[in-house]
């Protein structure tokens, strides 16, 4: 076989020198764990005879997986010694053998076949629920085998971190590194991070810092925020009139539009039982006769055919469909765009400008009920809109409603702002949207 040098950064060199039952890297993003893991266990295929399992939670097909990743680190060192299949990895010379398995959709029997497994790597971590760990963590049994994990904490309360790691014993190690330990850490990355650290420390912490979402905090919405918001008194605002109209999707929910200006948000009116065309009948007498510079519809499910009629009326221009799940304008920070919505109508409550909302408690319900989490790849997602409804027992449509008028922004001499803001006006809306390609 031929020496070719690999450099493993120095926090992870316990991966190839040590024997621990567990070994556990945590941390946030790009700190290096995945590729660190790939190029420790494929230097341990090429000096031993290994059978080595790849498990996540849930993995779809093998492009879920680290198949990918290891083949690429494989052609890229020009390890000649693998082969490739798609849904496993051997090394010809010493006999190691890759699989890689989904724990979530295994039925028991097929964990099982994983008894004779020396080193099982456990991406994503924080994903592992409790009975997958459960059975997994007796299946690994074999003398001296080891159970590698490359995780970004979640939550106080994610299984895996408390099963190995809350109480290490002596056959646990722990190591945390960040993206300051990678020593290849891309300089975009970097940016990324220190640009987070000034925007959002919170943020910046759980995602590039890994340290774990505080449970009792994980509402997006803070109820002293809004209640600021709902107490104050604003001169009233000549910024363009902004609607947002969330639109019932069963019999118990309503239709119920939003109204606001700027830092003012005036009025909320809700509706029970309208039907597709009395909706858009509403909508159109708003138009022309408060002349709303956006009317932003929630255009799932029945508000698809709401905006398809006010399309064929000629109001393309005013009104916009929102999809909730389709993509977030800033995609990198919002998993889809009914996150990026509830995040702007955050920020709107926390700026140091004063705003006004409606004093209403269901409203105030409504905003401080949802949970945020993050996705894997660490942008906001909140929780699903069933489980609020669950929760608090109605659908939140009036906060829907609210956040709907935060869909678009506008871009203000480089700087984007929300719409609505006082010297924004309706002819430039037009202007910008059409100079940024909207
Ligand atoms: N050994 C390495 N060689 C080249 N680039 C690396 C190496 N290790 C990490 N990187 C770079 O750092 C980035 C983050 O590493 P990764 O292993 O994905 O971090 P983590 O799994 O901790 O999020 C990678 O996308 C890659 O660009
Ligand atoms: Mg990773």
């Amino acid at each position: 076989m031929e020496t070719v040098a690999v450099a493993i950064p120095t926090k992870f060199k316990p991966l190839l020198t040590d024997n621990f039952r567990y070994k556990l890297y945590y941390g946030g993003r790009a700190g290096g764990k995945s590729y660190a893991f790939a190029d420790c266990i494929l230097l341990k295929a090429r000096k031993a005879s290994l059978f080595i399992a790849c498990v996540r939670e849930i993995q779809e097909s093998i492009k879920d997986s680290v198949h990918k990743l290891l083949s690429d680190r494989i052609s890229y060192y020009g390890f000649d010694d693998f082969k490739v299949y798609d849904d496993k990895i051997e090394n010809v010379v010493t006999g190691s053998k890759f699989v890689f398995k989904g724990l979530r959709d295994q039925d028991k029997q097929k964990i099982k076949s994983l008894e004779g497994v020396d080193i099982c790597w456990v991406e994503e971590g924080q994903s592992i629920s409790k009975g997958s760990w459960d059975v997994l963590d007796p299946t690994i049994r074999k003398a001296g085998s080891e159970i590698w994990v490359s995780m970004n904490r979640e939550n106080e309360n994610d299984p895996i971190w408390k099963a190995i790691a809350a109480n290490p014993d002596e056959r646990t190690l722990v190591v945390k590194v960040n993206y300051y330990d990678n020593p290849y850490c891309p300089e975009e990355m970097k940016y990324l991070a220190e640009k987070c650290k000034a925007e959002n420390p919170d943020d910046y912490e759980h995602i590039w810092l890994g340290a774990p979402v505080n449970l009792g905090d994980t509402k997006l919405i803070a109820v002293k925020d809004v209640q600021k918001a709902m107490q104050n008194k604003i001169a009233q605002s000549t910024s363009p009139l902004i609607i947002g109209v969330d639109i019932a999707r069963f019999g118990n929910d309503k239709t119920v539009f939003c109204y606001r200006r700027g830092r003012y948000c005036y009025k909320f009116d809700s509706y029970s039982h309208l039907d597709t065309v009395e909706v858009a009948n509403r909508i159109t007498a708003i138009i022309n006769e408060q002349k709303p510079a956006r009317v932003f519809l929630d255009a799932g499910n029945m508000g698809a055919g709401v905006y398809d009629i006010l399309k064929d009326r000629g109001y393309a221009k005013i009104v916009r469909g929102v999809i909730f799940g389709g993509k977030a304008i800033n995609d990198d920070r919002y998993h889809n765009k009914r996150a990026e919505m509830w995040a702007l109508a955050n920020d709107w409550l926390k700026d140091e400008l004063p705003v006004q909302l409606v004093n209403d408690d269901e409203l105030l319900d409504d905003l401080c009920s949802v949970n945020k989490k993050y996705d894997i790849m660490g942008r906001l997602q909140l929780e699903s809109k069933d489980d609020v409804k669950e929760r608090i027992g109605r659908s939140p449509d009036k906060a829907d409603a609210f956040v709907l008028t935060f869909a678009e922004p506008v871009y203000d001499n480089g700087k984007i702002k929300t719409i609505g803001i006082e010297n924004t006006t309706i002819e430039s809306l037009f202007a910008v949207k059409k100079s940024v390609g909207w």
